[in-house]
């Protein structure tokens, strides 16, 4: 029997539905906008596992890093013995391997359970992780985490929301996530969430605009995404890469910036959006954390936060909580 399972939770058509709705929306709003999920179909994966080993993007190794040192120390803080490690977002489930060692080491863990847009992702990382991990469940499930976060009941569980990704739902994206995570946490479960750090632009802006280009193609692939899907005709190379630091709303903000004035046709959607010279279309935010008003905004979600690590230089944070 093969120790993975591969779980389609919305109906057939959802992510269509869904891509469709957003692509309506996002392109008839003033300034224009996407959700930066649509990256991920198997290319914008493997862009992004391609910009994790990029000198300037440095929130993967970072993290790595607090996981190397801390892994054992995050085991031992948990409330319970856990039987069931969640992951959102969990992409190529590399860092996770640090985390996989220290819970089976330290508790009797059964099973983990990977959460993702990214069926391709999820297959190559649990097949690999099968192999691995000898004895170990893995059930991975492809969703939404934030339509559709329905947690495996078998506790205690670890829910781990690693790489920063938190940071690409806003102010109140974040409420509602945490308030659906909160009503179904009990006592013996805890959070282990991976934030991005305040840090100078330079070297914030750099992160998310590499010198070889890579991030520039895992911002245009989600045109490409638009073009598969929805029979759109985008012309890529008709729009430039931004990344841009918004101090005010502490966040790194993806954008595309169309070099004319064109109109693009989006036949499934009976849709055609205008582009000025220059217009730019926001794919991404990206919100970087001070440790105290994180602290708050989760103890409002009902989270309480007992333990903050960091890199050695400080750049990246992992912080566990539990139900207040
Ligand atoms: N956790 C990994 C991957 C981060 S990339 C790491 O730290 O390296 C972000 C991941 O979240 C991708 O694998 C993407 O497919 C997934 N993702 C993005 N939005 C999502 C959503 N709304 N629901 C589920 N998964 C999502
Ligand atoms: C997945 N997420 C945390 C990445 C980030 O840094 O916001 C996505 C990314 N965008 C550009 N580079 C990486």
């Amino acid at each position: 029997m093969s120790c993975f399972s591969l779980e389609h939770r919305l109906p057939a058509g959802h992510f269509t539905e869904a891509l469709r709705a957003d692509a309506l929306k996002g392109l008839t709003d003033q300034p224009k906008t996407l959700p930066p999920k649509w990256f991920y179909d198997a290319r914008g994966s493997e862009l992004f596992e391609e910009i994790t080993g990029l000198a300037e993007y440095y929130p993967t190794r970072a993290e790595h890093e607090i996981l190397r040192d801390h892994a054992p120390a995050i085991a031992a803080a948990l409330p319970a013995e856990v039987h069931t490690l969640i992951e959102l977002g969990s992409g190529s489930s590399r860092k996770t391997r640090l985390l996989l060692d220290a819970l089976t080491r330290h508790s009797g863990l059964e099973r983990y359970a990977p959460l993702d847009v990214s069926p391709d992702a999820l297959r190559q990382a649990g097949e690999a992780l099968c192999r691995d991990y000898p004895g170990l469940r893995v059930t991975a499930t492809v969703t939404d985490y934030e339509t559709d976060l329905t947690l495996p009941p078998e506790g205690p569980r670890l829910v781990a929301f690693l790489g920063g990704t938190l940071g690409n739902l806003d102010t109140a994206e974040r409420r509602a996530f945490y308030a659906s995570l909160r009503r179904q946490f009990t006592g013996t479960d805890a959070l282990l969430l991976g934030v991005d750090l305040v840090k100078d632009p330079d070297t914030l802006v750099r992160a998310y605009d590499d010198a070889q280009g890579v991030t520039a193609e895992f911002n245009k692939n989600v045109l490409h995404v638009l073009n598969r899907e929805l029979s759109a005709d985008f012309d890529p190379d008709t729009f430039d890469h931004r990344a841009v630091w918004n101090a005010p709303a502490s966040r790194i903000e993806m954008r595309l910036r169309s070099r004319l004035t064109q109109t693009v046709a989006l036949p499934a959607l009976d849709l055609t959006v205008d582009f000025d010279r220059g217009e730019e279309l926001r794919t991404e935010i990206s919100v970087k954390f001070h440790r105290a008003p994180l602290t708050t905004e989760l103890a409002h979600a009902g989270f309480t936060v007992h333990h903050w690590w960091t890199d050695p230089t400080t750049r990246f944070a992992l912080l566990l909580a539990t139900p207040a």
